[in-house]
């Protein structure tokens, strides 16, 4: 599998569900953007889990943290698209994924479901990555309540939680990529990362959906548990 997005896949479509009639309107907009998605299209032709990973593709190319034989920790990692992007470059056996659902394990990967928000949470990740890693990659999101603010506050309360896992889990020179959503709080979140880190940094992949208020922040150079 090769870890680029293939142009043939960008062409644009115009496709119609066929099945519209007995569905809800919501239901038929979803259907529409994904068989006419060239992301969708692009991950299911290169055997990608999801569009999901064209998003990693992209900020690695950008930002070229990913090297053979470094270790990552992966935060929220189902269905595995990110994980198949990692192991593809990182090699066998040094990609670590937690996520809070079950996930069908990707080859050359370790998984253990694990929720960031649990209390036990670095004991758990201790006992399972047994290590530091010289990478850590959360794409979490809550769930949508529909509630912007909502949605924003609680996906923010994951990326504190991921924040607080690279500060105890990272190498020293680490770095940490986590997705944030657009919406006011994330400055709090950017304040530490600036103390902890001596690069920080903001990209949204074109193929992050445009309507998204979801954005990557790509912090590098740890300095260390202080
Ligand atoms: C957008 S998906 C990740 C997609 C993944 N990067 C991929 O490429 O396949 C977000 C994931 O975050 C997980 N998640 C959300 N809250 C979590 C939590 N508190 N602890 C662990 N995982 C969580 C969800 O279960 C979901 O699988």
């Amino acid at each position: 599998m090769k870890n680029q997005f293939p142009q043939s896949a960008s062409r644009a479509l115009h496709e119609k569900v066929k099945t519209a009639k007995k569905r809800k309107n919501s239901s038929v907009r979803w259907l529409e953007r994904q068989i006419n998605d060239p992301y969708v299209i692009a991950a299911k032709k290169q055997g990608y889990k999801s569009r999901a990973a064209y998003k990693l593709i992209e900020l690695n190319e950008k930002f070229k943290f990913l090297k053979p034989g470094l270790k990552v920790l992966e935060l929220g990692s189902a269905p595995g698209a990110w994980t198949q992007v990692n192991v593809n470059i990182l090699g066998k056996n040094n990609v670590w994924c937690i996520d809070k659902n079950q996930m069908e394990l990707i080859e050359g990967s370790f998984f253990e479901k694990i929720n960031v928000l649990d209390e036990m949470v670095f004991e758990k990740l201790d006992k399972f990555i047994k290590q530091k890693v010289d990478i850590i990659e959360s794409d979490m999101a809550a769930s949508s309540t529909g509630h912007s603010r909502t949605d924003h506050l609680r996906t923010m309360s994951l990326c504190e939680a991921s924040y607080d896992i690279s500060i105890n889990f990272l190498k020293n020179g680490g770095t940490f990529i986590s997705k944030v959503l657009q919406g006011g709080t994330e400055n709090d979140l950017l304040i530490k990362l600036k103390e902890s880190f001596v690069n920080v940094k903001h990209a949204k992949p074109k193929s992050s959906r445009k309507e998204s208020s979801e954005m990557y922040v790509i912090a590098t150079n740890f300095r260390g548990k202080i």
